[in-house]
This record gives C-alpha cells, sequence and structure tokens, in this order.
C-alpha cells in the first residue's frame, strides 16, 4: 500500500506529519512522492488564516477526479482544519473518506483500514474523529527523521494563551508536556542514526514544565547527550523568557545563536487587546539580552499588521519597535479574522486596502534590515552546516550558519550533506550569503 502525504502550515505539523509517516510504516506502508500512484492520499492542513484554508479546500477539491478513477484511494484529512471543521468537510467535500483531528492520530491506522466509502454521496461510518486527549502525548511514537542530519522532536502540544486572534488553541486544544525521558529517548535515537541538529517544538515551547524541569533544563539535558551539536527550538513565547532561559541560552555552545521571538505589534494597546502578555519594552529587553552576548545573534519574528482597532499610531509603533529590534527575517502577515477566536466578533475596523497598504510598508522596511543584517555578516567566519547542492547552481552547496542564515559555498571541497565547515562571508546575493570553505 502506498501513501501521498502532503503537509501544509507549521512545524508541529511537519513533525506530526513524520510521526504519522513512522505509524504508517510500521503497519508496511510505504511513501510515494507522486498523489496519482497512492491507495490513500493524507492532507496534513492548517487553519491560522483564512487565505490557507481556502487554498488547502482548493488543492483537496483537485483530488477529485482521482477518487473518480479509483474508486479504492482512501482520502484523509488531517490537522487543524480536520478539528475546526469536522464532518462539514465529508458533507461539502464528498470525495473525502477520513477526517482525523491532531489528537487522534492513534486512530489514523485503524481508520485506514476501512473501506473507501465508493460513492461520493455515501460516507463511511466513523470517518470523523476529531476531539481532544488531555492524555495523548504520542509518547511512544517517535517520529520519521526528517533528514539525515537534522530533525524536529515535539517536547509540547496544544496551547494556553488565548490570544484574541489565534484558532490554534481551539484546534490544537489545551497545553501538554512530553515527559523529559521520552524526549531524552527521541533525541538519543536521532543522534545514534547520525542526526546533528535537533529543533525542539512547541506551540509555546519555552512554556515547557514537567515535574520539577524547566524550558532551561530540559535544553540543558539535551545539549549533554554526545552528538547533538545543534540544538533549537521553536516557536518560544517572549513572556516565558526566564533570567535561568536567557542565562542557559548565552551559555550553552551546543544552542545555536538564533531565537524566533514573536512580536506580533509593536503597540502596547494592540498587544493588550491581543492578550500577548507582555509589552513592547519586555519584548525588545529579551532581544537587547541576546544582543549584547553576540551581536550577530538571529532574531526572527512574527507580526500582524490591521489587527482589530489598530490605529495608524499603533501601526506606526509597530514600525518603530521593527527599527529598534533589527530582526534578522520576519514573516508578517494582514490579520485575517477567524470563526471562534475571541476577536472574531469585534468589528473588523479595517479594509483589506489599508491592511494591504500597512503590510506592504513594513515589509518594504524589514527587507531593508534583513539585507542590512545579511551585510554585516560579510567578512566573518561561521561554522556552516551543509544541507544539500544548491538547486539553481550545481557548482554551489546550501548550508546554515548558526545565526540561521543561508549560505552558499563553493563545492570545491567534497561536500557532504551534514557536514559542519569553517566558511568566510563574502558577499550578499539576493536573500543568500555568499562563503567560501577555509580551514580544510
Ligand atoms: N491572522 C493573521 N495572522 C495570524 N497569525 C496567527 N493567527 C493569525 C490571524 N488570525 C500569525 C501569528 C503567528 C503566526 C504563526 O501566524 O503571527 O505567530
Ligand atoms: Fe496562537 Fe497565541 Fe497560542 Fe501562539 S501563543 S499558538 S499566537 S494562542
Amino acid at each position: 500500500m502506498k501513501y501521498y502525504l502532503a503537509t501544509y502550515g507549521c512545524q508541529m505539523n511537519e513533525y506530526d506529519s513524520a510521526m504519522i509517516a513512522s505509524m504508517l510504516e510500521d503497519v508496511g506502508y510505504y511513501e510515494t512522492e507522486n498523489a496519482e500512484d497512492a491507495d490513500v492520499i493524507l492532507v496534513n492542513t492548517c487553519s491560522v488564516r483564512k487565505k490557507a484554508e481556502d487554498n488547502i479546500y482548493a488543492r483537496i477539491s483537485q483530488l477529485k477526479p482521482l477518487k473518480q478513477s479509483n474508486p479504492d484511494l482512501r482520502i484523509a484529512v488531517l490537522g487543524c482544519m480536520a478539528e475546526n471543521h469536522g464532518a462539514k468537510i465529508t458533507d461539502t467535500l464528498k470525495h473525502v473518506d477520513f477526517v482525523v483531528g491532531p489528537d487522534q492520530y492513534r486512530g489514523l491506522v485503524d481508520i485506514l483500514a476501512l473501506p473507501p466509502s465508493k460513492s461520493p454521496h455515501r460516507q463511511q461510518p466513523k470517518s470523523v474523529l476529531v476531539g481532544f486527549d488531555s492524555a495523548e502525548n504520542y509518547d511512544d511514537n517517535f517520529a520519521k527523521i526528517l533528514s539525515p542530519f537534522s530533525t524536529h522532536i515535539t517536547i509540547q502540544r496544544g496551547c494556553n494563551k488565548r490570544c484574541a486572534y489565534c484558532i490554534v488553541p481551539f484546534t490544537r486544544g489545551i497545553e501538554k508536556f512530553r515527559p523529559v525521558e521520552s524526549i531524552l529517548a527521541e533525541v538519543q535515537k536521532a543522534v545514534d542514526k547520525g542526526v546533528k541538529e535537533i529543533s525542539l517544538l512547541g506551540q509555546t515551547v519555552n512554556s515547557y514544565r514537567y515535574e520539577g524541569n524547566s524550558f532551561a533544563n530540559l535544553l540543558s539535558k539535551v545539549a549533554e547527550i554526545k552528538g547533538v551539536e545543534r540544538l533549537r527550538f521553536t516557536s518560544p513565547h517572549p513572556r516565558h523568557y526566564t533570567d535561568e532561559l536567557l542565562w542557559v541560552l548565552t551559555h550553552t555552545p551546543q544552542i545555536s545563536p538564533h531565537t524566533h521571538l514573536p512580536l506580533q505589534s509593536g503597540s502596547n494597546d494592540i498587544l493588550k487587546s491581543m492578550r500577548r502578555q507582555y509589552d513592547s519594552e519586555d519584548f525588545l529587553a529579551i532581544v537587547e539580552y541576546l544582543r549584547a552576548s553576540d551581536p550577530f545573534y538571529g532574531v526572527t519574528t512574527d507580526i500582524i499588521v490591521g489587527f482589530t482597532g489598530e490605529t495608524e499610531e499603533d501601526y506606526l509603533q509597530t514600525l518603530e519597535v521593527v527599527k529598534h529590534a533589527q530582526f534578522d527575517h520576519a514573516f508578517m502577515f494582514a490579520y485575517s479574522p477567524r470563526e471562534g477566536t475571541e476577536a472574531f466578533d469585534w468589528p473588523d475596523s479595517i479594509s483589506e486596502a489599508e491592511k494591504h497598504r500597512r503590510l506592504q510598508k513594513l515589509i518594504d522596511l524589514q527587507n531593508e534590515i534583513t539585507r542590512q543584517r545579511s551585510q554585516n555578516m560579510i567578512g566573518r567566519e561561521e561554522k556552516v552546516l551543509i544541507e544539500r547542492p544548491s538547486p539553481k547552481n550545481p557548482e554551489e552547496w546550501m548550508g546554515k550558519t548558526g545565526n540561521f542564515k543561508n549560505v552558499a559555498l563553493p563545492a570545491d571541497f567534497s561536500p557532504q550533506a551534514g557536514d559542519i565547515v569553517t566558511a568566510k562571508i563574502t558577499e550578499v546575493r539576493g536573500w543568500t550569503l555568499r562563503g567560501e570553505a577555509i580551514n580544510l
């Protein structure tokens, strides 16, 4: 039996897909890259913004002819849209057989063994498996390793924050922490297979706590495992940067000097109405601490413009914080009201055109800062983790610096994926640094 798995959205979904791949392969399925060849098509989905959902709906609709030409094909919709819309998906997209939410993947193998719905009008019983399970941490289900040298490991699921704009607490439930032992066992298994880079994942990853262990303790324990050369994590919440955590981040060589720190807004009024639990001063204090330890510390962020009630003044404050923080990169979004969230019932006060104007101006500002931060890297010697041949130029290989910048290196040093080489940064080309390997 062949499965085809498409993944949308965040790294949590990527991890879940890798875990599902491992569950399926344990019972004899194998993966195909080609949806036309598959006996089972799984689509792991994202609900964060309406546009994402619309695109995924369109993609699932396109699968209909495959079902018509192969009535034995099973199609399953997984992830946040599954939880968010449940049976509405099978009602509107009749060619979808199964809908399975993020806490229900253990039931997936069994559900896939059910016969597919032969008629577009007849659904299988039990085809929708959603709802939260406060005990489900998938402790014993290690994910398929994503690459021979780097992998994600989920340590926390769900979110307790209830930011006013965000659908995640409704699609992934309340926060749950995976036991330390189970995390360390998955890390050990990965390094035993040669993995050098580990990314710990959670919706608010640094809120982690388990039987007296904080996130800082956990990081120290993971860093001690022999073979862990680069330790990363995403996404932290500014509220949970304790002094202990800041100390561990800046004194543990295995932890890469990069943090993805979602700002969302630079206006304290908007942060308050978003229920973010910090103000712009708290946020900038974290950035300043990290950059005091290393001026090249990589800081990336997420920002939403046009949230309900955002005045021009609020927006200008966001631009000011962006100038102060000097982010290395930012994901920037226009606010998308999501049904079920607290802010959905507040009047969406800003027109799409105005949201777009604010977004474009912010993107222009950030692009300039990104370019400058990259320029500053010229002349530095950096450790680069080699990832893959450049898709654009067969004479070059791509890799990443500790502070999370892409570097292209001429392939004159017999590179292999997973090597860590020292390179001198020589120029910036577009969004990519270029360098030359040295000391070989
Ligand atoms: N509209 C726009 N962006 C959103 N995000 C979360 N919810 C929304 C929304 N309703 C953004 C936040 C978050 C990132 C993953 O997606 O910036 O950090
Ligand atoms: Fe959503 Fe806020 Fe939780 Fe992040 S912290 S997942 S933005 S509710």
